[in-house]
């Protein structure tokens, strides 16, 4: 039925070539792509024998030129971009020249400047529904599910939604003092930055995890969790009408936050470029060159994710409540795919959502947030490929 290049041969990147060839009906040849050829390889070899026919291919995706001459080679139908967010705009620009789908799961963000926003990326719009072909914005788990989970409640159970709480937490153990479950960079990034939310049509900053709560996650139990800025709430915030308030909460040990305290305190964090022996360093990527390779928390993770969204609104003009979320065992996702549960829940969002470009269920000409097409089919998908979800009707709300 389809091709797809996957860019990226990480975590992410692992899972998503192994969740193409579990449904060779829909991916017929994939091309896994990296900066990094060996890594491309050992994933095919990880994979083994399979009905999907898998390449591989070296391509430097900060350089357009070299995206183009590998999609005219190759010849897919979707690029599906798991590389880093700094080839986004590089890898859509390729696509763009020759006509190809695209797909990726975190919005542009320029490496000298620690913000991300999706105006780089809306700036497509025209240009894509010119040239016919569609991009899918933010295709992982968060953003990502959450989104297609906020167009599901939309869609089955609200007139109005008022208020969206999104809760991502992570209680996997790896059994490190200190480490980060995906790209330490993206990552330490994130989590340092100013939180902020939307409220009544503004945008509300606080200092660094700043606002905490403890909420009981349902198979996982009382958590920490700290109010954080996330892409998915510049898109929710458009693409929800009506919507009053929406905050995301991630859930972090007192052991992680406490190294992260120190390392930022002396410094190691920054992006700030540092003269070191006559070399210009950046404190941040001497840093990921320290730390554990992601890819290698896999077979040392044990605990489960709960990533999900509460929502409160009207319908009937009576009050309602929903609670939406997935649960992942990190073991049971190294066991399937040999990797842990956070490149897991990411990784098989961006094969069902390229399976729904594939399959002309999500293709409209244009740049979309996965929230702006219809949830259903995707939400079927989750339960058949890895991902189900449990619903609550009444769940304990965040103050
Ligand atoms: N939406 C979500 O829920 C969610 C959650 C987690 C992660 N993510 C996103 O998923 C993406 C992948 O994460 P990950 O954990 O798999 O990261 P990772 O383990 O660091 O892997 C990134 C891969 O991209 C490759 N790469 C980097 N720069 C490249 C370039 N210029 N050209 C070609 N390949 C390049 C790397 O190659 P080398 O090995 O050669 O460096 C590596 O194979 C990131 O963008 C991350 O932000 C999204």
């Amino acid at each position: 039925m389809g091709k797809a290049l996957i860019i990226g041969a990480g975590g992410v990147g692992n899972v998503v070539a192994h969740k193409c060839c579990q449904v060779p009906e829909v991916f017929e040849e994939i091309c896994i792509a990296s900066r990094t050829l060996s890594k491309c390889e050992d994933i095919k070899n990880r994979i083994g024998n399979t009905k999907t026919k898998v390449h591989t291919a070296r391509v430097d995706a900060d350089n357009t030129r070299e995206v183009v001459e590998l999609i005219n080679s190759f010849k897919p139908d979707i690029v599906i971009n798991v590389a880093l967010p700094y080839q986004d705009l590089t890898i859509m620009d390729a696509c763009l020249e020759t006509g190809v789908h695209y797909l990726d799961t975190a919005n542009y963000e320029p490496p000298d400047v620690p913000k991300f926003e999706y105006k780089w990326q809306w700036a497509y719009r025209e240009r894509y529904e010119q040239k016919g072909i569609t991009a899918i914005l933010g295709c992982g788990f968060d953003p990502g599910v959450t989104g297609v989970f906020s167009a599901y409640a939309q869609k089955h159970y609200f007139d109005e939604i008022h208020y969206i709480d999104i809760l991502d937490c992570n209680a996997g153990d790896h059994g490190y003092p200190f480490a980060t479950n995906f790209n330490p960079e993206i990552n330490i990034r994130e989590v340092t930055a100013k939180g902020r939310y939307y409220e009544n049509g503004q945008w509300i900053e606080t200092e660094p995890l700043e606002i905490k709560r403890v909420y009981d996650f349902p198979q996982i139990g009382p958590r920490n969790m700290y109010l954080l800025y996330h892409e998915e709430l510049e898109s929710l915030a458009v693409n929800i009408k009506g919507v009053k308030r929406i905050r995301f909460w991630m859930t972090f040990s007192d052991s992680y936050l406490t190294h992260l305290r120190v390392l930022q305190n002396v410094g190691m964090t920054s992006i700030e470029p540092v003269e070191f022996e006559g070399k210009k360093i950046i404190p941040l990527q001497f840093l990921k060159a320290l730390l554990p390779d992601p890819a290698s928390l896999g077979p040392r993770t044990k605990g489960k994710t709960n990533i999900g969204c509460i929502f409160q609104g009207v319908k009937d003009g009576k009050p309602r409540t929903y609670y939406v979320y997935n649960v992942c065992d990190h073991q049971e996702a190294y066991r399937e795919v040999g990797s842990q549960a956070v490149s897991y829940t990411t990784g098989v969002p961006a094969m069902i959502g390229a399976m729904m470009l594939i399959k002309g269920l999500w293709k409209k000409p244009g740049v979309y947030n996965v929230e702006e097409f219809d949830p259903d089919p995707f939400m079927d998908a989750l339960n058949k490929y890895g991902l189900p979800w449990h619903e609550d009707f009444s769940p304990v709300l965040v103050d």
